[in-house]
């Protein structure tokens, strides 16, 4: 049984990973003070099958929502399987309607006792404004879910990975506050990386870099496990974006190392030396260090400066010098890989040494060494 991965889901554009109800109460526990008289949008969620709907339904009198909107692609494989019971629609492709559902109270509409998925249930098929179909296709960046979009607060969903760049820029431009499942592979991106650096994006609360579990579709052939006869698929690489406050984020880093020469070797084509992990940093180097990109799950802009990332090709050069000759050599001639102008190197035991790719940052507030 192999493991499905994001990034074999960009290659195959699968983007069909659904998120566990208890994996987003997880995480969005820490934010509820930040949803009181909100109006929050789900735009890549069938509401049927959707736990981010199903999350904001059932604590949407906890949470003081306004209201919730989320919106039903009509790509999605599950999309409209109830629908044509709600619908009267001439049935020649039922799998094929984008809609959304609006909700602005959820009460005990069936006299049970308790607020619960039945009363949203109740509510969805008996509320003629609750529920209707899109005129487009309900793509996130479609004129009416723009519209919706602009509406709204808070957008809260896990968005399709092989659209993720252009998703985040919709974000971006219409300035909301977001909470989202990302990759960590995505945080590399110009765009992703630029907003890290002013500040606009940040890591959540769940741990980082350990991985989570999403249901499948039926069809996929890889899978990491059954769990009540769904498949299941772990993602090692996914993890939580926001630009609501995380405290970590505002906490500094206790750094207990002391820089030596020996330890942190220097860059042979850039002026700065190498970390390998974000608790080796020296604290007191005052230059430029090359660190992995899961230093941003610890990223306090108050104690740190990103000065940039130190791969070619990535839009955000900041001054990597080309192989020295002799070098460039040593690495095609003697380790048969390519030489590539613009990626760090050091060398190592006489050896020349590519880091995997790191970010270039600064501390703000060394010690004195
Ligand atoms: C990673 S899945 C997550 C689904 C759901 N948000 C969840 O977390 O369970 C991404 C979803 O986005 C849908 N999708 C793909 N392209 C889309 C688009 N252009 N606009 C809106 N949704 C899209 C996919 O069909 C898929 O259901």
């Amino acid at each position: 049984m192999a493991h499905a991965t994001l990034n074999s889901a960009k290659e195959a554009k699968k983007d069909e990973f659904y998120t566990k109800l208890d994996d987003i109460a997880k995480e969005l526990k820490y934010y509820k003070q930040y949803f009181k008289d909100k109006v929050v949008l789900c735009n890549c969620d069938d509401p049927y099958e959707s736990n981010f709907f199903k999350y904001f339904a059932l604590n949407f009198n906890q949470l003081g929502l306004k209201k919730l909107i989320a919106t039903c692609y009509d790509g999605s494989p599950i999309a409209g399987d109830e629908l044509p019971l709600l619908f009267e629609i001439e049935e020649t492709e039922p799998k094929k309607i984008a809609y959304k559902v609006e909700i602005t109270e959820v009460a005990d509409y069936n006299n049970d006792g308790a607020v619960n998925m039945a009363d949203v249930q109740w509510l969805i098929q008996n509320d003629k404004n609750a529920l209707s179909l899109l005129k487009g296709n309900g793509s996130f960046d479609s004129p009416e879910c723009i519209e919706l979009l602009k509406e709204a607060d808070i957008v809260v969903t896990n968005p399709p990975f092989s659209l993720f760049r252009e998703y985040l820029a919709l974000l971006d431009k219409y300035g909301k506050l977001f909470l989202l499942i990302g990759n960590i592979n995505a945080l590399a991106y110009r765009e992703t990386f630029k907003m890290f650096q002013q500040d606009k994006i940040r890591t959540g609360y769940t741990n980082f870099n350990v991985g989570m579990f999403f249901q499948v579709p039926d069809n996929w052939e890889k899978f990491h496990h059954m769990e009540n006869g769904k498949k299941i698929a772990r993602v090692s690489t996914s993890c939580w974006l926001t630009n609501l406050p995380v405290a970590k984020h505002n906490e500094d880093l206790i750094l207990y190392k002391h820089y030596s020469p020996e330890e942190y070797p220097t860059y042979e084509n850039y002026d700065g030396i190498n970390v390998n992990a974000y608790n080796d940093i020296p604290a007191d180097y005052n230059g430029v260090m090359g660190i992995p990109l899961t230093f941003l799950d610890k990223y306090n802009p108050e104690q740190f400066e990103i000065i940039g990332l130190g791969i070619s090709n990535s839009g955000l050069e900041c001054g990597v010098r080309p192989y020295k000759p002799e070098h460039k050599k040593y690495r095609k001639e003697v380790q048969k890989r390519g030489a590539v102008d613009g990626d760090l190197y050091m060398m190592i035991n006489g050896e020349v040494t590519v880091p995997y790719t790191r970010i270039l940052i600064r501390n703000k507030k060394p010690q004195k060494p």
